[in-house]
Protein backbone atom coordinates (compact mmCIF):
# COMPACT_ATOMS: atom_id res chain seq x y z
CA UNK A 1 0.00 0.00 0.00
CA UNK A 2 2.95 2.44 0.77
CA UNK A 3 4.20 1.99 -2.69
CA UNK A 4 0.17 2.46 -4.14
CA UNK A 5 0.36 5.11 -6.83
CA UNK A 6 -1.17 8.27 -4.71
CA UNK A 7 -3.63 10.37 -6.54
CA UNK A 8 -4.73 14.02 -5.43
CA UNK A 9 -8.28 15.80 -5.75
CA UNK A 10 -10.36 19.15 -5.45
CA UNK A 11 -12.76 19.44 -3.16
CA UNK A 12 -14.96 22.56 -2.27
CA UNK A 13 -16.84 23.80 0.71
CA UNK A 14 -19.56 25.31 -0.94
CA UNK A 15 -21.45 28.28 0.42
CA UNK A 16 -24.32 26.18 2.27
CA UNK A 17 -21.82 24.32 3.95
CA UNK A 18 -21.07 27.39 5.34
CA UNK A 19 -24.18 28.72 5.95
CA UNK A 20 -25.18 25.62 8.24
CA UNK A 21 -21.78 25.67 10.27
CA UNK A 22 -20.71 22.01 8.51
CA UNK A 23 -16.95 23.18 7.70
CA UNK A 24 -16.05 21.52 10.78
CA UNK A 25 -17.98 18.56 10.01
CA UNK A 26 -16.31 17.96 6.85
CA UNK A 27 -12.90 18.86 7.65
CA UNK A 28 -13.17 15.72 10.44
CA UNK A 29 -15.21 13.08 8.16
CA UNK A 30 -12.10 13.78 5.39
CA UNK A 31 -9.36 14.05 8.09
CA UNK A 32 -6.20 11.37 7.52
CA UNK A 33 -7.56 9.35 10.52
CA UNK A 34 -11.32 8.73 8.59
CA UNK A 35 -9.43 8.82 5.42
CA UNK A 36 -6.03 8.05 5.08
CA UNK A 37 -5.57 11.07 2.79
CA UNK A 38 -3.42 13.99 3.12
CA UNK A 39 -4.41 17.81 3.30
CA UNK A 40 -2.17 19.37 0.37
CA UNK A 41 -3.41 22.38 0.02
CA UNK A 42 -6.26 24.53 1.87
CA UNK A 43 -7.76 28.53 0.95
CA UNK A 44 -10.61 30.42 1.59
CA UNK A 45 -11.81 32.32 -1.75
CA UNK A 46 -13.92 34.78 -2.87
CA UNK A 47 -15.83 33.27 -6.28
CA UNK A 48 -15.81 35.64 -9.29
CA UNK A 49 -18.39 34.93 -12.11
CA UNK A 50 -15.49 33.83 -14.34
CA UNK A 51 -14.18 31.33 -12.17
CA UNK A 52 -17.70 30.03 -11.11
CA UNK A 53 -18.34 29.66 -14.78
CA UNK A 54 -15.24 27.78 -15.61
CA UNK A 55 -15.38 25.13 -12.85
CA UNK A 56 -19.02 24.30 -14.17
CA UNK A 57 -17.73 24.60 -17.92
CA UNK A 58 -18.90 21.57 -18.80
CA UNK A 59 -22.82 22.44 -18.29
CA UNK A 60 -22.51 25.54 -20.10
CA UNK A 61 -25.70 25.37 -21.71
CA UNK A 62 -28.12 23.66 -19.14
CA UNK A 63 -31.27 24.89 -17.19
CA UNK A 64 -29.84 24.78 -13.77
CA UNK A 65 -26.00 26.10 -15.01
CA UNK A 66 -26.73 30.30 -14.29
CA UNK A 67 -28.12 29.22 -10.56
CA UNK A 68 -25.35 26.51 -10.06
CA UNK A 69 -23.04 29.24 -10.82
CA UNK A 70 -24.88 31.98 -8.76
CA UNK A 71 -24.32 28.97 -5.48
CA UNK A 72 -21.05 29.12 -5.99
CA UNK A 73 -20.55 32.60 -5.79
CA UNK A 74 -23.03 32.31 -2.74
CA UNK A 75 -25.19 35.11 -3.98
CA UNK A 76 -27.82 32.35 -3.14
CA UNK A 77 -27.01 31.84 0.54
CA UNK A 78 -25.20 35.06 1.19
CA UNK A 79 -27.29 37.49 -1.03
CA UNK A 80 -27.18 40.63 0.98
CA UNK A 81 -23.63 39.73 2.69
CA UNK A 82 -21.07 40.41 0.54
CA UNK A 83 -18.34 39.47 3.74
CA UNK A 84 -19.64 36.20 3.45
CA UNK A 85 -19.56 35.60 -0.24
CA UNK A 86 -16.40 32.61 -0.59
CA UNK A 87 -15.67 29.28 -0.49
CA UNK A 88 -13.46 26.81 0.98
CA UNK A 89 -11.33 24.88 -1.57
CA UNK A 90 -8.95 21.61 -0.87
CA UNK A 91 -6.60 19.39 -1.93
CA UNK A 92 -6.53 16.27 -0.65
CA UNK A 93 -3.61 13.14 -1.53
CA UNK A 94 -3.07 9.79 -1.18
CA UNK A 95 -4.11 5.93 -2.40
CA UNK A 96 -7.27 6.04 -4.35
CA UNK A 97 -8.37 10.09 -3.02
CA UNK A 98 -11.06 10.38 -5.64
CA UNK A 99 -12.98 7.48 -4.80
CA UNK A 100 -12.19 7.97 -0.79
CA UNK A 101 -13.63 11.62 -0.68
CA UNK A 102 -16.49 10.73 -2.92
CA UNK A 103 -17.46 7.90 -0.92
CA UNK A 104 -17.35 10.42 2.26
CA UNK A 105 -19.44 12.81 0.39
CA UNK A 106 -21.39 10.66 -0.85
CA UNK A 107 -24.70 10.87 -4.00
CA UNK A 108 -24.29 14.14 -5.95
CA UNK A 109 -28.50 14.18 -5.17
CA UNK A 110 -29.40 14.61 -1.97
CA UNK A 111 -32.17 12.99 -1.94
CA UNK A 112 -30.56 9.90 -3.37
CA UNK A 113 -27.97 10.31 -0.83
CA UNK A 114 -30.39 9.98 1.59
CA UNK A 115 -31.87 6.90 0.89
CA UNK A 116 -28.66 5.28 -0.48
CA UNK A 117 -25.83 6.71 2.25
CA UNK A 118 -27.54 7.74 5.50
CA UNK A 119 -25.10 9.90 6.79
CA UNK A 120 -23.12 10.74 4.41
CA UNK A 121 -22.33 14.54 3.83
CA UNK A 122 -24.67 15.30 0.79
CA UNK A 123 -27.41 13.44 2.86
CA UNK A 124 -27.72 16.53 4.53
CA UNK A 125 -28.15 18.60 1.34
CA UNK A 126 -31.26 19.89 -0.30
CA UNK A 127 -32.82 20.47 -3.79
CA UNK A 128 -34.29 24.00 -4.43
CA UNK A 129 -36.67 24.72 -7.34
CA UNK A 130 -35.27 27.02 -10.12
CA UNK A 131 -38.23 29.22 -11.39
CA UNK A 132 -38.76 31.32 -14.45
CA UNK A 133 -39.48 34.54 -14.89
CA UNK A 134 -42.66 33.40 -14.40
CA UNK A 135 -42.76 31.59 -11.41
CA UNK A 136 -42.84 28.22 -13.19
CA UNK A 137 -40.36 25.75 -11.55
CA UNK A 138 -38.20 24.63 -14.78
CA UNK A 139 -35.14 22.74 -12.64
CA UNK A 140 -33.86 21.91 -8.93
CA UNK A 141 -30.49 23.37 -8.03
CA UNK A 142 -28.89 21.01 -5.86
CA UNK A 143 -27.20 21.98 -2.93
CA UNK A 144 -25.31 19.53 -1.85
CA UNK A 145 -22.56 21.48 0.34
CA UNK A 146 -19.55 19.64 -1.36
CA UNK A 147 -17.85 19.36 -4.39
CA UNK A 148 -15.57 16.57 -5.07
CA UNK A 149 -13.54 15.71 -8.29
CA UNK A 150 -15.04 13.22 -10.65
CA UNK A 151 -11.76 11.34 -12.46
CA UNK A 152 -8.03 11.93 -12.31
CA UNK A 153 -8.18 14.40 -15.67
CA UNK A 154 -10.81 16.84 -13.76
CA UNK A 155 -9.09 16.73 -10.61
CA UNK A 156 -6.20 17.97 -12.63
CA UNK A 157 -8.01 20.76 -14.38
CA UNK A 158 -9.72 21.68 -10.99
CA UNK A 159 -6.83 22.00 -9.07
CA UNK A 160 -4.93 24.26 -11.56
CA UNK A 161 -7.96 25.99 -11.95
CA UNK A 162 -8.14 27.03 -8.41
CA UNK A 163 -5.10 26.72 -6.75
CA UNK A 164 -1.42 28.63 -8.06
CA UNK A 165 1.36 26.09 -7.41
CA UNK A 166 3.19 28.48 -4.58
CA UNK A 167 -0.29 27.50 -2.75
CA UNK A 168 0.19 23.82 -2.51
CA UNK A 169 3.70 23.05 -0.56
CA UNK A 170 6.37 22.23 -2.48
CA UNK A 171 6.25 18.17 -1.71
CA UNK A 172 2.67 18.27 -2.24
CA UNK A 173 2.59 19.78 -5.57
CA UNK A 174 1.57 17.04 -7.57
CA UNK A 175 1.72 18.85 -11.32
CA UNK A 176 4.99 20.09 -13.33
CA UNK A 177 6.04 23.61 -12.18
CA UNK A 178 7.87 25.97 -14.23
CA UNK A 179 9.37 29.31 -13.42
CA UNK A 180 7.97 32.01 -16.07
CA UNK A 181 11.27 34.05 -17.66
CA UNK A 182 8.20 36.33 -19.10
CA UNK A 183 5.38 38.75 -17.61
CA UNK A 184 1.86 38.28 -18.66
CA UNK A 185 -0.96 40.34 -17.57
CA UNK A 186 -5.08 40.38 -17.79
CA UNK A 187 -7.05 42.89 -19.42
CA UNK A 188 -11.00 42.83 -20.13
CA UNK A 189 -10.72 39.56 -21.11
CA UNK A 190 -7.09 39.69 -23.18
CA UNK A 191 -3.62 38.79 -22.44
CA UNK A 192 -1.14 41.56 -22.61
CA UNK A 193 2.90 40.71 -22.77
CA UNK A 194 3.07 44.56 -21.34
CA UNK A 195 1.79 46.58 -18.41
CA UNK A 196 -1.26 49.05 -19.68
CA UNK A 197 -3.32 50.31 -17.07
CA UNK A 198 -5.63 48.68 -14.94
CA UNK A 199 -4.12 45.16 -16.58
CA UNK A 200 -3.92 42.59 -13.77
CA UNK A 201 -0.82 40.69 -13.13
CA UNK A 202 -0.83 36.99 -13.75
CA UNK A 203 2.70 35.83 -14.10
CA UNK A 204 5.94 38.38 -13.53
CA UNK A 205 9.82 37.10 -14.65
CA UNK A 206 10.56 34.75 -12.07
CA UNK A 207 7.22 33.55 -10.91
CA UNK A 208 6.78 29.76 -10.65
CA UNK A 209 3.45 28.58 -12.65
CA UNK A 210 1.95 25.58 -13.60
CA UNK A 211 3.67 24.26 -16.86
CA UNK A 212 0.62 23.66 -18.65
CA UNK A 213 -0.45 27.38 -17.78
CA UNK A 214 2.81 28.94 -18.68
CA UNK A 215 2.78 26.70 -21.91
CA UNK A 216 -1.14 28.02 -22.80
CA UNK A 217 0.01 31.42 -22.02
CA UNK A 218 2.90 30.92 -24.40
CA UNK A 219 0.73 29.69 -27.12
CA UNK A 220 -2.10 31.89 -26.60
CA UNK A 221 0.41 34.71 -26.57
CA UNK A 222 1.77 33.83 -29.88
CA UNK A 223 -1.94 33.37 -31.45
CA UNK A 224 -1.42 30.06 -31.78
CA UNK A 225 -4.55 27.36 -30.09
CA UNK A 226 -4.24 26.30 -26.50
CA UNK A 227 -5.93 23.91 -25.04
CA UNK A 228 -6.39 25.70 -21.72
CA UNK A 229 -8.24 28.46 -22.15
CA UNK A 230 -7.14 32.62 -20.35
CA UNK A 231 -10.08 32.50 -18.25
CA UNK A 232 -9.17 29.13 -16.32
CA UNK A 233 -5.72 30.23 -16.04
CA UNK A 234 -7.11 33.85 -15.17
CA UNK A 235 -9.09 32.88 -12.52
CA UNK A 236 -7.26 31.84 -9.97
CA UNK A 237 -4.70 35.19 -10.56
CA UNK A 238 -7.48 37.18 -9.95
CA UNK A 239 -9.28 36.06 -6.93
CA UNK A 240 -9.55 37.06 -3.83
CA UNK A 241 -7.64 41.45 -5.50
S1 LIG B 1 -20.83 14.64 -10.58
O1 LIG B 1 -21.21 14.23 -9.22
O2 LIG B 1 -19.93 15.77 -10.56
O3 LIG B 1 -20.31 13.51 -11.34
O4 LIG B 1 -22.19 15.02 -11.23
P1 LIG B 1 -22.38 15.69 -12.60
O5 LIG B 1 -23.77 15.36 -12.97
O6 LIG B 1 -21.30 15.41 -13.58
O7 LIG B 1 -22.19 17.22 -12.19
C1 LIG B 1 -23.23 18.09 -12.14
C2 LIG B 1 -22.82 19.24 -11.28
O8 LIG B 1 -23.81 20.25 -11.32
C3 LIG B 1 -24.48 20.33 -10.07
N1 LIG B 1 -25.94 20.54 -10.26
C4 LIG B 1 -26.76 19.78 -10.97
N2 LIG B 1 -26.54 18.67 -11.69
C5 LIG B 1 -27.60 18.10 -12.31
N3 LIG B 1 -28.87 18.61 -12.25
C6 LIG B 1 -29.12 19.74 -11.57
N4 LIG B 1 -30.36 20.22 -11.54
C7 LIG B 1 -28.03 20.37 -10.87
N5 LIG B 1 -27.93 21.45 -10.10
C8 LIG B 1 -26.65 21.54 -9.73
C9 LIG B 1 -24.19 19.03 -9.37
O9 LIG B 1 -24.32 19.18 -7.98
C10 LIG B 1 -22.75 18.80 -9.83
O10 LIG B 1 -21.88 19.67 -9.17
P2 LIG B 1 -20.95 19.16 -7.96
O11 LIG B 1 -20.25 20.42 -7.50
O12 LIG B 1 -20.03 18.13 -8.53
O13 LIG B 1 -21.88 18.61 -6.94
Amino acid sequence: MENAPKTQTLVLFKPDSLKNSLAGFLMSSLSEINTGLLLAGIKSIQVSRLMAEEHYSEHKGKGFFPSVVEYLMGLSHFADEPKKQWVIALVYEGVDAIKKVRDVAGPTNPINARIQKPGCIRSLGALIPVTDSTGKTIDNRIDNLIHASSSESDAEKEIKLWFKPNEIPTALRGYPTVTSLSSFYYSNGNLLTSYTDGAVCLLAAGDLAWKSDLDALTAIASGKPSPVSLDAIAAKYIANL
